[in-house]
């Protein structure tokens, strides 16, 4: 592929954040973004490298109106040894494909994905946060252009990738959460778009998002659509249980996202000698692991939320208390990952990609 780089003068470049700035999540945005465009008959053309601004989009866009739109979501590490580090971007740029096929749009080869990306972090790598605490946010994107309302697939689209320096997702950092489990909404359903990271999932889960924080809770935590007696996952990242020392994950039925931070913490817990469990679990019998202590510890997982520890479930108007503090098991696995994620551990899996 053959990009074409569109320099911005140097006087109109932005400031970058000081090294102490409190980032946030996704709140700020590099100098520059990858651009490339389809056209059904022609596939992809034009892959461009060009200045971080407004795009141009025909108020019939369909993704405007059908939200035929899927994206991804990765991290790049400025790690000790100066090199900027990836963790098993080939897993993103092929759910990305998956996500696409589901929403009848093209794929990005793979390796266009990975050029794209490189060249797009060679550049802004003076964006790349130094902090321990705080990586550089990849949001690749694809968008339908067609300037339609008829509902069918678009025959052109937009790809694109943006670049946030950010620092964690949740304000309180590795903190335990308290998710609400509602009973009145779904997010998905098995047949659906649930497996697919499409923005729709993600506006479907806002209402029940903003019943949580009326009730005091910071995320949702889903229940299957058909009993509504099975978790699937919570608001941003995957969940996962401690019960009797064996880390239990909701399976991959085709309702959850297969999340990559999900499939390295159970590997790397398997490495570690724990047994892991990935299967149907019923809030039912979460809620007896909790009062008979059984069930020692839950966390999230997740790109944006690495893991993130959850102290307590709000379930029926009941809130039922794992624990205050984020467990031995969560913050080993948390230091295990982050240290291969940030090059101070040998990467013994492979899932390291250097970028330069
Ligand atoms: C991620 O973890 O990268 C995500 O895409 C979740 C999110 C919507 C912030």
């Amino acid at each position: 592929m053959d990009i074409k780089i569109n320099k911005i003068p140097v006087e109109e470049l932005k400031p970058k954040p000081a090294k102490d700035t409190q980032l946030g999540f996704g709140k700020i945005f590099t100098d520059y973004m990858f651009t490339m465009n389809y056209e059904e008959g022609k596939g992809w053309f034009d892959p461009a490298i060009r200045k971080y601004e407004n795009i141009a989009l025909s108020p019939s866009a369909i993704v405007l109106h059908y939200g035929q739109e899927v994206f991804e979501g990765m991290k790049g590490y400025l790690r000790a040894d100066g090199k900027i580090g990836l963790f098993r971007p080939e897993r993103n740029f092929r759910r990305f494909n998956n996500s696409a096929k589901r929403l009848c749009m093209p794929t990005v080869p793979i390796e266009d994905q990975k050029q794209a990306l490189f060249e797009l972090l060679k550049l802004e790598r003076d964006w790349i946060p130094q902090s321990e605490n705080a990586t550089i946010y990849i949001r690749p994107n694809m968008i339908a252009t067609d300037p339609e309302l008829g509902v069918k697939p678009s025959g052109s689209y937009l790809y694109y990738i943006i670049l946030s320096p950010s620092g964690a997702y949740f304000s309180r950092g590795f903190l335990p959460v308290t998710v609400f489990v509602p009973e009145k909404y779904i997010r998905a359903a098995i047949g659906g778009i649930g497996t697919a990271k499409t923005g729709g999932n993600y506006a479907a889960s806002l209402l029940a998002g903003e019943e949580a924080k009326e009730k005091g809770c910071d995320q949702v935590l889903w229940l299957d659509a058909k009993e509504r007696r099975y978790v699937e996952e919570v608001g941003s990242m995957n969940i996962c249980f401690v019960i009797n020392n064996r880390i239990v994950t909701s399976e991959l039925d085709g309702a959850i996202l297969e999340g990559v931070t999900r499939d390295s913490v159970i590997v790397l817990a398997r490495h570690l000698g724990y047994e892991v469990e990935e299967r149907h679990i019923s809030i039912d019998e979460i809620i007896d692991g909790i009062k008979s202590g059984e069930l020692a510890e839950c966390f999230g997982c997740g790109t944006a939320a690495v893991i993130s520890p959850v102290g307590k479930l709000m379930y029926k108007d009941e809130i039922y208390k794992v624990s205050d503090e984020p467990g031995p098991i969560s913050i080993q696995l948390f230091k295990e990952l982050t240290d291969i994620q940030w090059g101070r551990k040998e990467d013994t899996f492979g899932w390291t990609v250097i970028v330069d």
